[in-house]
């Protein structure tokens, strides 16, 4: 479906329609992994901290473009923690593997959302959920999933 935010508020809403449509996709036995796809500015940060507002996170949620990955606890519904991950400054996705790739790709407890996910194409299992952002005007973007 595709989506047209107008707003912060808007994202707000089409976030929370993308977690009901991650907990029919659950995957019981792995982490529940997002590729969030579009050119910068799209919205992709934007959306993750709406995700992490309805989900309780408590502290502020930042681009993770210098750090690559962000760990942030959760204490209500299914997942444990949020793990806000930016490859776009990753030279390779074997880089993945040092921050515990593996272990946490294989997690029930873990909603990943990974921007610029293309970096890391090679190591993104092929049945990952994948949202489309695109930029529209100043304070419109098209969200699709
Ligand atoms: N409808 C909208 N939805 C999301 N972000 C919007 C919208 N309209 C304007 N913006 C602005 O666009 C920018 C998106 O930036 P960001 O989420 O960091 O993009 P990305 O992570 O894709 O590079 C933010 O400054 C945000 O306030
Ligand atoms: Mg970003």
């Amino acid at each position: 479906m595709k989506y047209l935010s107008r707003s912060l508020t808007d994202t707000e809403t089409y976030a929370g329609l993308a977690l009901d449509f991650f907990s029919v996709q659950k995957n019981r036995t792995a982490a529940t992994l997002v590729g969030l796809y579009g050119n910068l500015g799209s919205g992709k940060t934007a959306f993750t901290q709406a995700v992490a507002k309805l989900l309780g996170v408590g502290e502020s949620v930042t681009s993770p473009t210098f750090v690559i990955e962000k760990i942030y606890e959760i204490s209500k519904g299914d997942y444990r923690h949020l793990i806000h991950i930016d490859a776009y400054r990753l030279e390779q996705a074997s880089e993945m593997m040092r921050l515990g790739w593996d272990g946490i790709i294989a997690d029930p407890a873990n909603l990943i959302l990974v921007e610029w996910p293309e970096k890391i194409a090679e190591i993104m299992p092929e049945n990952h959920i994948k949202i489309h952002f695109t930029f529209v005007d100043e304070t419109t973007r098209e969200i699709e999933f």
